[in-house]
């Protein structure tokens, strides 16, 4: 893939109305489950990024049939629970790990075997916190070290239900349970510590507890891609942005509050709900922000919004405190490492612990950033650019894609002074 970096310049006419593409978290749920179901599903304004097509691709491989029907829905016609095939290629599921947990719950339960891989960043991460409760359904998983891709699934005669107790919270490892356990007659039972995001759950009920007889599903805009506008504004003086059809899911909205916490002035109305997913219209005006303890019970629900909400944290007054954020480490990249190492480029005075870090609010310098083939590190100090006294240039931003091709252009829309280079 080829390299991008993009540079941004200190912009000041942030106004207007932008489009947020779809939920990526939802959009997986959607093509996983339609595949599933005994019955054509349409699905309306899917997320058409890197990792939304490695889902439907995999798919796609196992003998289900798609078709784009027109700009942003797609038709997937559902062949049931015992419907799809054998692949006859190495299911490669690039940079996301959605993808490769989501569908390992999937795949222990079929008939045939099955070997999983993905990027660079992707093997890298974590894989035994699936494998283990899985297992314990009766799964036959090999992996390298027992913990990375590539992933070996083997058939088993049969899956069988258990309680279990998430060890870390997470909402991947949950659903990977949760899918497997269609097979099992869903009697498993899921305990949380800290509940997280219950896309699965709310996905599940509508297509199997309900008697709708339209099973399409429409998806809401990504509250995550939308965090990034929502910084964007409130640091940047004069802003006035709004957001149609943002999903406000409770389990996710973690960092609406967070910001406003700080002093953010974002409004949230028109509340829809399609699906059992809420969505809302979300206007965001620039205002003064400053430093807090983010309360640590609200960490896994906001947890992709770190790296942005670590850039407010370095716009605001004072200190910012997070701790109980070691997932952040297991992510596309460290982002704990990430955000430290950006944040001291541009001058922030931050220091980094196992699980948090703690940010001294200031004026930023601008520089050059390495984004660690992070969308989100990318796209968090893209924002950066927007208030810092030089601009930013930012390295090796091709994976935005994965979550949000349409990102610059977005962002242009919304004002930015943006450009790849
Ligand atoms: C996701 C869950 C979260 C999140 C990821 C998407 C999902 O990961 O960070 O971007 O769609 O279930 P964990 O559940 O591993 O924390």
């Amino acid at each position: 893939m080829t390299i991008l970096n993009l540079l941004i310049k200190p912009s000041k006419n942030l106004n207007g109305s932008i489009t947020i593409p779809a939920d990526k978290s939802i959009t997986h749920r959607a093509i996983i489950l339609a595949a599933l179901q005994n019955k054509t599903i349409l699905i309306k304004n899917w997320l058409q990024s890197l990792d939304c097509l490695r889902t439907l691709y995999a798919i796609e491989s196992m003998g289900i049939k798609a078709e784009q029907v027109n700009a942003n829905d797609i038709v997937i016609y559902g062949n049931g629970l015992n419907g799809l095939q054998a692949p006859s290629i190495l299911l490669d599921l690039g940079n996301s790990g959605t993808a490769l947990r989501l569908l390992t719950g999937v795949l222990c339960a079929q008939k045939f075997s099955t070997k999983l891989t993905g990027d660079s960043s992707l093997t890298k991460r974590p894989m035994g916190r699936v494998i283990q409760p899985l297992q314990l359904m009766g799964a036959d998983i090999a992996a390298h070290q027992e913990n990375f891709a590539p992933l070996i699934i083997n058939p088993v005669t049969k899956l069988k239900s258990i309680n279990y107790t998430l060890k870390i919270a997470s909402a991947q490892v949950k659903s990977a349970i949760l899918l497997a356990d269609l097979y099992a007659q869903r009697r498993s039972q899921i305990n949380e510590i800290v509940a997280t995001r219950n896309h699965t759950e709310l996905m599940l009920d509508y297509l199997y507890n309900n008697s709708h007889h339209d099973k399409s599903i429409t998806i809401p805009g990504d509250l995550s891609a939308a965090a990034f506008f929502i910084v964007a504004a409130t640091i940047t003086p004069g802003a006035d942005l709004c957001m149609p059809n943002i999903g406000i899911n409770p389990t996710r909205s973690a960092c609406i509050e967070i910001l406003k916490m700080m002093g953010a002035d974002i409004t949230i109305s028109t509340i829809a709900l399609h699906n059992n997913e809420p969505s809302a219209e979300i206007r965001v005006k620039h205002a003064k922000l400053h430093g807090i303890t983010i309360p640590v019970e609200l960490v896994p629900n906001a947890i992709d919004e770190f790296p942005i909400l670590a850039i407010a944290a370095a716009c605001a007054t004072g200190t910012t405190l997070f701790r109980g954020a070691k997932e952040l480490r297991f992510k596309e990249s460290d982002r704990l490492a990430a955000i430290a190492a950006g944040l001291r480029t541009c001058g922030i005075i931050v220091q980094e612990f196992v699980d948090g870090l703690q940010i001294n609010g200031g004026v930023l310098s601008g520089g050059t950033i390495d984004s660690f083939g992070d969308h989100r590190i990318a796209m968090a100090f893209a924002v950066a650019g927007l208030v810092a006294q030089q601009p930013i240039m930012v390295q090796n931003t091709q994976n935005i894609a994965t979550s949000f091709p349409d990102f610059v252009a977005v962002a242009q829309s919304a004002g930015f002074d943006i450009r790849a280079i």
